[in-house]
Formats: C-alpha cells, sequence, structure tokens
C-alpha cells in the first residue's frame, strides 16, 4: 500500500473505530497496550508517521510512549487527546512552529482524526521556510478603489477542487446580494464552462474578436464583449475552443482584464489549472488570487505546491485560501498550517443544487437563495469587499467559517 503506519495508543473502543478511519485511508493502524510494546514497533520499523496518545486517561504513561517517540534519534510526531482545558491552554496563542506535535480532545470522530494525521503528514513532508502564513483576510485597500475594480482570480493547479464554482458563485453574489458591478471572465480555454451553465450559449468570444481583428474587426475589450446574464453579472469568455487559442496573447489578455476595471467593481477570473504563460500573466494583474481546496490529500498537496510556486513569482502575499466541500470533523486550523494559507471562507457541501442551477443557466443565489450555501458565499463575498463595506460582526455574512467570528488564525 505504501502509505505509513500509525500507533495508536487509545481505550480499545476508540481505538477500534479509529483504526478503521485510518486503515480506509491507506494507513497500516497499529495498536499498542503498553509503552514496551511501542518500544518493541519502534524497534522493528522506520515507517511510523505519528502516534496517537491519550493524555488525558493516563498522562504519565503518555508521556511514556512520548519520550519513546522521541528516543534514540526519531522524530515522530504525536497527535494526543488531553482534556478540553488543556487543549485551551495548548492552542492558546502559542507559537507550535518548533513542534509537530498536535492535540485535540473528547468528544472527536475517527474522520478527524483521519484527517489531522493526512495534515501531519503533508506538513512534515513540506519544508518550512519559517516565514509562515503572512496573509491577513480581507482586500488591498488602494486609494483608486472606488474608481477600479479589484481583480479576484480563482486557481488551484488541481482541477475539480471547484475553482469554477467558487468564481461562479462568488461573483454572482456580489453582484446579486452586494450590488456590485461584477465582469466573471471565463479564462479556462481549455475546459471552461462558465458561459453554459450560466444559460449562455454562443457568447462571442475573446478569441474570435481577437482573430477577425486581421480582416477589419474591431478592436473590441472584455467590457464590450461581455454578455450580460439574467442575475446582472457580465460574462466573458476567452475561447470555446481549446484550438486557435494563439491570438490571446497572455500579454494582451491581462492588459484587456486592466483595462476593464475601470467602471467595475470585481472582476473574477476562473482560471485552468495550468502554470502556462496565460495564467501567469492573469496572476500578475490579480489582486487577490484565492485557491478552493477541498479536504482530500491531492487537493491539499496542490495548494502547497501553488503556494510554492506562488512564493516563487513574488505572489504569495494575494493568495487565501477557501475551503470547499468543508465538512465537520475538519480543522480549519490544520489546513490553513499545512497550506500555509488563511482561510477567508468554508463552502459546504451542496449536493445538486449547482447542477439543478445550472440546468435552468441560473445562479444558486438566484434559484435557491434560502439554502445555507448561499450564506457561505456571501461570507466570501462579504470578505472581499473593502473593509469599511464589510458586514458588522452581528451579520450572518460576518460570520464565515461556520461561525468563526474571527480573522483567520495565522500559521
Ligand atoms: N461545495 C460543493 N458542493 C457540491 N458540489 C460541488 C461543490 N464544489 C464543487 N462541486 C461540484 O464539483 C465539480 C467540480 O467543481 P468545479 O467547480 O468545476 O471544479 P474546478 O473548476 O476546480 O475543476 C462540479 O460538478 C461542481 O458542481
Ligand atoms: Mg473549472
Amino acid at each position: 500500500m505504501g502509505r505509513p503506519g500509525v500507533v495508536i495508543a487509545l481505550p480499545p473502543e476508540e481505538e477500534a473505530v479509529v483504526s478503521h478511519a485510518l486503515a480506509e485511508a491507506g494507513f497500516e493502524a497499529i495498536h499498542v497496550r503498553r509503552p514496551d510494546e511501542l518500544e518493541a514497533v519502534l524497534a522493528s520499523r522506520r515507517d511510523i508517521a505519528v502516534g496517537i496518545l491519550d493524555g488525558e486517561t493516563d498522562f504519565d504513561e503518555s508521556l511514556d510512549y512520548y519520550s519513546l517517540l522521541h528516543a534514540d534519534g526519531r522524530e515522530i510526531p504525536a497527535l494526543m487527546v488531553v482534556s478540553p482545558r488543556a487543549l485551551e491552554r495548548l492552542t492558546a496563542g502559542t507559537d507550535r512552529t518548533a513542534v509537530d506535535d498536535e492535540y485535540f480532545s473528547r468528544p472527536y470522530s475517527a474522520e478527524s482524526i483521519r484527517w489531522r494525521v493526512e495534515a501531519m503528514l503533508i506538513r512534515a513532508q513540506t519544508v518550512d521556510d519559517g516565514s509562515g502564513a503572512v496573509l491577513q483576510g480581507g482586500p488591498i485597500d488602494t486609494g483608486d478603489w472606488a474608481h477600479r475594480a479589484t481583480v479576484v482570480a480563482v486557481f488551484n493547479p488541481k482541477g475539480g477542487v471547484g475553482k469554477t464554482t467558487v468564481a461562479l458563485n462568488l461573483a454572482a453574489s456580489l453582484q446579486v446580494r452586494r450590488g456590485q458591478h461584477v465582469l466573471l471572465l471565463d479564462a479556462d480555454t481549455v475546459t471552461g464552462h462558465v458561459a453554459s451553465s450560466l444559460g449562455l450559449e454562443h457568447v462571442r468570444t475573446v478569441a474570435d474578436a481577437w482573430a477577425d481583428e486581421p480582416e477589419g474587426g474591431p478592436r473590441e475589450g472584455l467590457a464590450q464583449l461581455a454578455a450580460e446574464h439574467p442575475s446582472g453579472l457580465r460574462v466573458a469568455v476567452l475561447s470555446a475552443s481549446p484550438l486557435h487559442t494563439e491570438v490571446l496573447e497572455p500579454v494582451r489578455v491581462a492588459a484587456a482584464v486592466a483595462a476593464a476595471r475601470r467602471g467595475l467593481d470585481f472582476i473574477v477570473v476562473d482560471m485552468h489549472p495550468d502554470y502556462g504563460q496565460l495564467n501567469r500573466s492573469l496572476f500578475e494583474r490579480a489582486d487577490r488570487i484565492l485557491v478552493p481546496v477541498t479536504p482530500d490529500v491531492p487537493a491539499l498537496r496542490a495548494a502547497v505546491q501553488f503556494r510554492d510556486v506562488a512564493a516563487e513569482l513574488g505572489l504569495r502575499e494575494r493568495l487565501a485560501m477557501v475551503v470547499n466541500r468543508a465538512n465537520s470533523g475538519i480543522s480549519v486550523a490544520d489546513m490553513e498550517r499545512t497550506v500555509g494559507m488563511p482561510a477567508l471562507a468554508l463552502v459546504r457541501s451542496a449536493g445538486l443544487l449547482f447542477v439543478r442551477a445550472a440546468n435552468e443557466g441560473r445562479t444558486v443565489v438566484e434559484r435557491f437563495p434560502r439554502e445555507r450555501v448561499n450564506d457561505d458565499f456571501q461570507a466570501l463575498a462579504d470578505r472581499m469587499m473593502p473593509q469599511a463595506q464589510r458586514a458588522p460582526a452581528s451579520h450572518p455574512a460576518a460570520r464565515g467559517l461556520f461561525g468563526r467570528t474571527k480573522e483567520p488564525v495565522r500559521a
């Protein structure tokens, strides 16, 4: 199977459910009942990634386990159950970067433990440059805010994590709920489907228009080319076909985005998952880059990769994560630390609502305004607004992270 082993020193009934969740994730779960059993396991194998310990039931024994995990040159991180009070003390405002150990308290779900183990593993494999996450939530307040749109790019190098869903619904939420003038740009020239899911068939694309120029066609910008959706959202599409995109010269596309900023409040850019020149030009023009991440290892890895690429490109401070398909049991703080970006919002799983709305060419905020997933997008939209225009703390939109009112934690 190739995944490492996890030793578990929990009471038997808890051990059984945790083992099961870990085994489902492909880990080898190894139950130890006494410190000498752990010693024997550690003597015989080197692929133990994490030790799950019970510091609440028998603190002294958990210390014995703990020292074994850190003896003989080993540095195996511990994931330890502690009392809720101890947890508060252990996690309150302390700088835990030096230690890879993690704590949790009862009651907990086996799924959340599995999740924590995944996060610890990814973190262990990620070279930490020590700078931590440098982001705070909130838009970049610039003096000319009122006159020029904020450009929000939505990107993760992995497909299927919700880039298009986030771009579309953020744009719709800003337009419909916050009365902003929004242009949604479908810059995914390979699999883009924004226009069709909004029921806008036969949109004249940027590639079409620019290809006509040598034949005497007019020079058209994004604003002129954009189609208007019944919600008020303007929608521009770079290309309807992955072929013949040569005309979409990256520098020109980026300049067209910049030119379209006048007269709009937001330009939301949905991107194809690649690091090509077009995307790099778009990154450069973006004020914020939202990174949707689903709580699974490939999506997290992709986000970590992008964080490193962004650092190299000098863009890291523009990045913020959107946790998509967020379910209970996920520790947002864990994801933030793992990925090294703050979470601006959580978006819950919305079943087939997106599909049903798209079948009618509408957005969820128009078609199913009372569904709670709209609160998530409203919270995200609110966090993109200039500070002065954000919802007061008492407003539901301010309680984005499923009721978490605080700003995202820093890594
Ligand atoms: N929170 C969610 N709840 C339900 N379905 C979702 C959610 N996020 C994404 N999806 C669905 O998952 C699929 C992939 O999402 P998409 O936004 O197209 O990803 P990407 O643009 O990153 O490839 C789509 O069918 C979309 O409707
Ligand atoms: Mg997409």
